[in-house]
């Protein structure tokens, strides 16, 4: 597989196992986080209290206290960020992907490739307006706990989301960018991974994985509509169990 230009010939020789690892890492362990984040988002619309179930499974994260940065570091930033390069490298060395025209149409190759830069942007974004790395940068409006370990999880993310009329559709656009880049990755992984070889089981696993997408857009879209119309006036419950505040990172 030899390319004819001089700048990707040094990336030739390592070009199939950073292919590989490209594509591992888009499904773990950034898809399987995907999931994950996405599913929990989605207990903003669990029954009881409002955002109570939220906070719980965000606490439960955060309980790792002081590794939780390097987790988050090493399992979501750092996979993130090698597919994202390696991802815009793809995109704009249209040489790279000659092999890949073979195994699907031309839209929805090109899908992939838009809804990659969509994702970017919309991650980029997402981390500066709701993690606390943003705070620095007039960002990081997600807070865990307030004033007396008041349950703010919930309240801070909604007030972040229904702060100006663009942000839910800019949300609601980025979530089906990285949904449909992961059901479709999904899709050509298979192949890369020589899992689904055949037409018949290549168009067998296209339904699965259309499910599996569509299971994961009604989370994260529900998700985004129980933030969306949370009611952000309510006072926040006081968490009374004594441990809440020590997982807290930011007040
Ligand atoms: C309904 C849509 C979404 C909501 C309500 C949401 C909410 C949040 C919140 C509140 C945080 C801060 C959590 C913390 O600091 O502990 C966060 C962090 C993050 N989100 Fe999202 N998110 C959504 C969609 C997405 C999507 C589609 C992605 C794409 C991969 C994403 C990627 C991330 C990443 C990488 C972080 C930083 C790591 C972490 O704190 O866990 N989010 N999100
Ligand atoms: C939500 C975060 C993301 C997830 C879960 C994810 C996941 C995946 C998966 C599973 C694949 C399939 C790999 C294969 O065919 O073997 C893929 C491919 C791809 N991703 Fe991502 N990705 C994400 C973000 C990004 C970003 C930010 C970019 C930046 C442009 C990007 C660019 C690409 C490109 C160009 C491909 C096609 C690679 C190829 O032709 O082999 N992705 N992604």
């Amino acid at each position: 597989m030899a390319h004819p230009t001089e700048s990707v010939s040094l990336q030739d020789k390592n070009y199939f196992l950073v292919r590989r690892l490209h594509s591992l890492l888009g499904l773990v362990p950034v898809g399987a986080f995907l999931c994950v984040h996405l599913l929990t988002n989605a207990t903003i619309l669990a029954p009881g209290e409002a955002g109570g179930e939220f906070q719980k499974s965000i606490e439960r994260i955060h309980a790792l206290g002081p590794l939780l940065v390097p987790v988050e570091v090493v399992f979501i930033f750092l996979p993130l960020l090698f597919h994202s390069l390696l991802g815009f490298q793809i995109v704009f060395n249209s040489q790279s992907n000659a092999q890949q025209y073979r195994y699907g149409s031309n839209l929805r190759y090109t899908a992939q490739r838009t809804t990659g830069i969509l994702a970017f942007l919309f991650i980029f974004y997402h981390i500066w307006q709701m993690h606390w790395f943003g705070k620095p940068v007039g960002g990081g409006a997600f807070e865990l706990h307030g004033a007396a370990g008041a349950a703010t999880g919930a309240m801070t993310t909604a007030v972040a989301i229904q702060q100006a009329w663009w942000i839910a559709p800019v949300y609601a656009i980025g979530v089906l960018s990285c949904v449909f880049h992961l059901a479709n990755g999904l899709w050509t992984s298979l192949i890369t991974w020589g899992i689904t070889i055949r037409p018949e089981s290549q168009r067998v696993a296209g339904y699965v994985c259309a499910a599996f997408g569509l299971v994961l857009a009604i989370a994260g879209m529900g998700a985004l509509s129980g933030f969306r119309t949370f009611d952000v006036k309510s006072p926040p419950p006081v968490v009374t169990d004594g441990h809440a505040d020590v997982t807290s990172h930011g007040h």
